[in-house]
């Protein structure tokens, strides 16, 4: 198979590997992914995550066990267990919905590596333009607060909103530390740094008085799925944002490409929401070992994600521009509009 490397995915020597995202930012560790066992564990635990990413995995893992001779009937049962393996990500769904297509060629190997390659391709450029499109809204000077992690790790390219920042690249932005899993504090701000693009780190809890001292002129966060109706499912934490930057009438601006627009979804309450396990919690585990802060058997919530309702967000920076809240309204996710 075609060798291709993006920031935390690679195909090298018939074999696909992934940045373990629990590693960062301790320590680089690229992983073996080359069954769908391991695949769908490493995105169970998180080590491959982001929307956009999860797509991507997926599309090439089956490439892959295609060019490794495995027949049709097992890819289709290898594409049913991944599609399976995060709900609410609808650009899973949507990579894998394009896979299946391929998989019904008479060449299927050929074509479901053309296929996955050119997802990878596309996601690139998708991310190219959502953070044209994105930046162009950025006012020079700003103080930007942004949610979970939406760069080059979760994505093929330079991610979405994370992607709208590193281009409009101004100075002083605030970073989320993302509670439970900690993929602000842990993954945005490597990738910030990485970068050169300045930035504060602060807790979850300290994103209302930073707005109420006007410290934030907008939020940008990413999407794992946009309804018909412009409700967007995103990482926990984010709906609080959102309500929060609406009281201070800050701007929230959604990004993410056309493959986390789903028009058959009608609204948010139709997004399924994944569960997640108490022990995320209770307390914290990672590459720097883990600690039980609660007490054992503690009742513990734990959604992994939330739906912003779409009154509460300014723009939606698609690849193919800024979608305005009257757009939405009139329909612009609407199936029909598709
Ligand atoms: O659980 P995660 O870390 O995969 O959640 C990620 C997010 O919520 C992102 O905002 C979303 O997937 C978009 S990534 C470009």
């Amino acid at each position: 198979m075609q060798t291709l490397q993006t920031t935390s995915l690679r195909v090298s020597e018939n074999q696909l590997f992934i940045l373990d995202q629990q590693a960062l930012p301790q320590e680089k560790r690229w992983l073996a992914a080359d069954n769908v066992a391991l695949l769908v564990d490493h995105i169970h635990t998180l080590r491959v995550r982001g929307a956009p990413l999860i797509g991507l995995s997926a599309s090439l893992l089956l490439a892959l066990l295609a060019q490794r001779g495995l027949n049709r009937d097992a890819l289709q049962q290898a594409l049913e267990t991944l599609r399976a393996a995060r709900p609410t990500a609808v650009n899973l769904m949507n990579n894998l919905d394009r896979m299946k297509q391929a998989l019904a060629r008479e060449d299927y190997p050929q074509a479901l590596e053309a296929e996955a390659l050119r997802l990878v391709e596309e996601d690139k450029q998708l991310c190219d333009r959502i953070a044209e499109a994105g930046s162009a809204l950025v006012k020079p000077g700003s103080r930007l607060l942004t949610h979970c992690n939406t760069g080059g790790l979760a994505t093929a390219g330079v991610g979405t909103a994370l992607g709208v920042i590193a281009l409009a690249h101004r100075q002083g932005k605030w970073v989320d530390e993302t509670r439970p899993l900690l993929q602000g504090g842990r993954l945005t701000a490597w990738e910030l740094g990485e970068l050169g693009v300045p930035y504060q780190l602060i807790a979850d809890s300290m994103a209302a008085s930073l707005m109420a001292q006007g410290q934030v002129d907008a939020v940008w966060v990413g999407a794992d799925r946009i309804a018909a109706n412009g409700d967007v499912a995103n990482k926990i934490g984010t709906y609080s944002l959102a309500v929060l930057a609406h009281y201070h009438q800050i701007p929230f601006y959604v990004a993410a490409p056309q493959t986390t627009l789903d028009r058959h979804c009608p609204n948010g309450a139709a997004i399924p929401i994944e569960q997640r396990a108490a022990a995320e919690v209770t307390g914290v585990a990672g590459s720097f070992g883990a600690v039980q802060w609660a007490p054992t058997g503690a009742a513990v919530y734990n959604p992994a994600f939330d739906v912003t309702p779409a009154g509460l967000i300014s723009g939606w920076v698609l690849d193919s521009g800024v979608v305005t809240p009257a757009q939405v309204a009139a329909g612009a996710f609407a199936p029909d509009n598709g």
